[in-house]
Parts: C-alpha cells; sequence; structure tokens
C-alpha cells in the first residue's frame, strides 16, 4: 500500500529529531493509537514496546484521562498563568506536593522536561545569590547522564557518550563525575568535589536509571552518597526524575527506594500519562524560601507561555486519580517479571553483554550495533516498535501492557537478536 499523501507531501518540510535526514529509515505513518498498539496507516499494528519515549504508563487514548482532556477543552483550554490562576494548576501541585516526600512542596509548571530541568538549575543558581553567595555557577553531573537538548541541559549530559558530543568545548563546562558506586569512586568523587567546592551550585542526576544514556541502573546506595556530598559541601541535590518519576522503577519515585529528599526534582513524560506535554519542577521549602522576599528582584523570573496548560494539567489530574486507583504497583510488578522471564534467554545469546531488569525497564545490552537502522527495521518486521539506544535495546511498556502483547515484544526482541550477523 502506498504512503498517505499527507506523508508524502509533509516529509520534505518536517525535520525529525535525532536523525540523519539523508540515510534514516522513513518515518512510520501512525493514524491511531490504542493501549498497547499503534496503528499504521495501511492498516498494521505494531505492539508499543517503548510507551511513547515512556510518557504513556496507563496505555494510550485511557478513557478516563480523554474525558477529562474534552471536558476541561469544553471549558477552558489554556489561559496564560502570569496573573492567573486555575483549578486544576491548583489541584495538581496540592497532589503533586502530598505525593511527593518530604517537603517538596513549591510546584513550578512547564511544558517540557528539559525546561523543568533548566528551571532547576536556575533555582539553584539564584538560590545561592539570594543567599548572598556568589561564585557557585556550576554543576556537577555524571557519566551517562542525559538531561535533555536545550543548551543548558546539553551541559549537564555525559559530554562525550551523549548527543551533544560536537557541542564540548562550545557551552560552559560543568564538573563532570563517575557516580560513585563503590568506596574508590566515592573517594574519587569527593576528592573532584572538593576541588570546586565554591564554584558548585548543585548536583543533577537521574536516580537509579541514567535512562537515554543508555538505561544504566545504579544501586540507591549511590543516591545517599550523594545527598551526604551535597550536604556536607552546601550544595543543592536535584534529582531528575522525568523518566523514572511516576512508577517506572516499581515505585513511585524513584527517591523513594533511597529513602532521600532532593532539595528539587524534576517530574515530566508520564506526569500527563503521555497525553499532553508538561513539566513540574518541584522545590523544597528552604528552597522555595530563598525566594521569599519583600525585594521583587530576588524573585524567580520564568514564565513559560504554555506554563501549566489547563489541559495538560487536566490530563495530569486524571493520570493521578489512576494512580490513587492502585492497581499501578500490581501492573509494573507483572510487567517487570514478564520482562526478566522474556529477555532472561538473551543471556546466553553471542553479542549479548547484559541483560538487566527494574521495574516496567527490560534491557538487553549488545556489545556493538554496526547498522542500527537495519536493527531498527528488523524489529518492524516482528510487528513491533523498538528503537535501540545504540547498542543498548530496551523494552519500557505501558503498565497495563497485555500479557500477549508483552510476550510478543520479549519474543521479538529474542528472535532479531538470534539472528543478528555478529561478524558486522
Ligand atoms: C531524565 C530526562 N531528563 C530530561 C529529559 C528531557 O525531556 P524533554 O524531552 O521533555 O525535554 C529526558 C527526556 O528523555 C529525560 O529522560
Amino acid at each position: 500500500m502506498s504512503d498517505p499523501a499527507w506523508l508524502v507531501e509533509g516529509r520534505p518540510h518536517l525535520w525529525r529529531p535525532y536523525c540523519q535526514m539523508k540515510t534514516a529509515n522513513p518515518a512510520l505513518p501512525v493514524v491511531a493509537t490504542r493501549g498497547s498498539r499503534l496503528v499504521l496507516a495501511d492498516g498494521r499494528e505494531l505492539v508499543d514496546g517503548l510507551a511513547s519515549w515512556w510518557t504513556a504508563c496507563h496505555g494510550y487514548n485511557h478513557p478516563h484521562i480523554a474525558a477529562a482532556v474534552r471536558d476541561q477543552l469544553e471549558r477552558m483550554p489554556h489561559v496564560m498563568f502570569g496573573g492567573l490562576s486555575h483549578e486544576p494548576a491548583n489541584r495538581l501541585a496540592t497532589r503533586l506536593a502530598k505525593l511527593l516526600p518530604g517537603d517538596l512542596d513549591h510546584v513550578f509548571l512547564a511544558e517540557s522536561g528539559s525546561v523543568s530541568v533548566e528551571i532547576a538549575m536556575k533555582m539553584a543558581l539564584q538560590f545561592h545569590i539570594n543567599r548572598g553567595v556568589t561564585g557557585r555557577t556550576r554543576f556537577l553531573a555524571f557519566r551517562g547522564g542525559y538531561h535533555g537538548d536545550t543548551l543548558a541541559t546539553m551541559t549537564v549530559c555525559d559530554p562525550d557518550e551523549g548527543m551533544h558530543s560536537l557541542f564540548t568545548g562550545v557551552m560552559p563546562q560543568q564538573v563532570i563525575g563517575d557516580l560513585p558506586r563503590d568506596g574508590e569512586s566515592t573517594a574519587a568523587l569527593e576528592m573532584l568535589v572538593a576541588a570546586h567546592a565554591r564554584e558548585l551550585a548543585a548536583i543533577v542526576v537521574e536516580p537509579l536509571v541514567q535512562g537515554a544514556g543508555g538505561m544504566l541502573f545504579h544501586p540507591p546506595e549511590v543516591l545517599r552518597t550523594l545527598r551526604r556530598i551535597a550536604d556536607e559541601n552546601g550544595l543543592l541535590l536535584i534529582l531528575d526524575e522525568i523518566f523514572t518519576g511516576f512508577g517506572r522503577t516499581g515505585t513511585m519515585f524513584a527517591m523513594e527506594q533511597a529513602g532521600i529528599v532532593p532539595d528539587v526534582v524534576t517530574l515530566s513524560k508520564a506526569l500527563t500519562g503521555g497525553t499532553m506535554p508538561l513539566s513540574a519542577a518541584v522545590a523544597r521549602r528552604h528552597v522555595f524560601d530563598a525566594f521569599w522576599s519583600e525585594d521583587a528582584g530576588v524573585a524567580l523570573m520564568h514564565g513559560p507561555t504554555y506554563m501549566a496548560h489547563a489541559l495538560a494539567c487536566a490530563a495530569a489530574n486524571a493520570s493521578l486519580d489512576l494512580f490513587e486507583d492502585g492497581g499501578w504497583k500490581a501492573d509494573v510488578t507483572r510487567v517487570s517479571a514478564g520482562l526478566e522471564a522474556g529477555l532472561r534467554p538473551c543471556r546466553a545469546m553471542p553479542g549479548v553483554v547484559d541483560v538487566r531488569v527494574l521495574g516496567a525497564i527490560g534491557v538487553v545490552e549488545l556489545e556493538r550495533v554496526d547498522d542500527l537502522e537495519a536493527l531498527r527495521k528488523a524489529f518492524l518486521a516482528h510487528g513491533v516498535w523498538v528503537r535501540p539506544l545504540g547498542r543498548v535495546v530496551y523494552l519500557t511498556p505501558s503498565f497495563t501492557i497485555p500479557d500477549g502483547d508483552l510476550a510478543a515484544l520479549t519474543a521479538a526482541v529474542r528472535a532479531v537478536l538470534s539472528v543478528r550477523d555478529h561478524s558486522g
């Protein structure tokens, strides 16, 4: 069946993400989504292994979220947030403050993950300035990390392996270390921090899983060490839970597994159940207090046009209703078991260096991938939507994926990897 006219006409005009436009496989025309499936223009259905970049945690087109957005649309799609407020944002902020541990009570709503990380970084820089501390202008971030594609977030991504290595040396240089996984790496990190202690504003890290940097897991102890190092050196700790938040690692937030509370946390992706763009940078009381003053000059000067979008907040409230219903934990446990059982046989395959599962994240790490586009095509031939990150094949399905679809995903991974030409 030929491509639809809208795809043919639009193709030369759309600059696609993360894509060498000249050589990449053509983008697939999706005309509908249902549950854990993508429906293509030619009628084919793909089982979705990614939940749309880890957003659609309840599955696509959840009727409760759809109804909430429809209802909000009838009344008020959006109003500017400067000087105005609305019920969906107020309800959402109240609920997030209640859901998050400790005194993470002050919610700044934006529209994308990268922007919320930028806001968290800005909060940290200004936190010190407002308290009369000068010179704390840099961030400690980690190899393997990913925090977004905007200019400031690029500087806290992995400088070599990430998507932004081309820009190394162009942007401000942050202090990049290795995660403190053992005595030796902890000592090395402590030395690194000591060398830069007076110029650092904050530590920025993805808790438990460095996602886009390669689905790299670390134990909760790492986060407790980072909390200690931050406290000992007067740094803020920013946890980027944009990927890990809302159940993905088995707890509502990854930080719960470490029993720590960051100074600022960023949230996005599954916040709206994958329906609308929305993000939040949520600060603790002492951070907020540093901006609380009679002096307008120390306020947080930030306000994206579409911040706190009413439709997005309505979607997020509906998504939180679904989380409150409580079934998600059992779903994540079931998906986790399915990923573990389905991917385990890959351990014995040649060219596989690791298989790991945490919550609803399943990873098969390969020694190398010589032709990424060919690998992506092979998954399509098996009727699944799987998009490896370099040599890391991973599954992050919706929590509600039926057992049959989950089995189809893991079977496709086994089938594709077992016939791979490892000779390159
Ligand atoms: C941990 C983390 N932080 C930030 C971002 C950036 O979010 P966005 O793509 O919404 O800007 C991502 C996106 O993958 C992410 O995984």
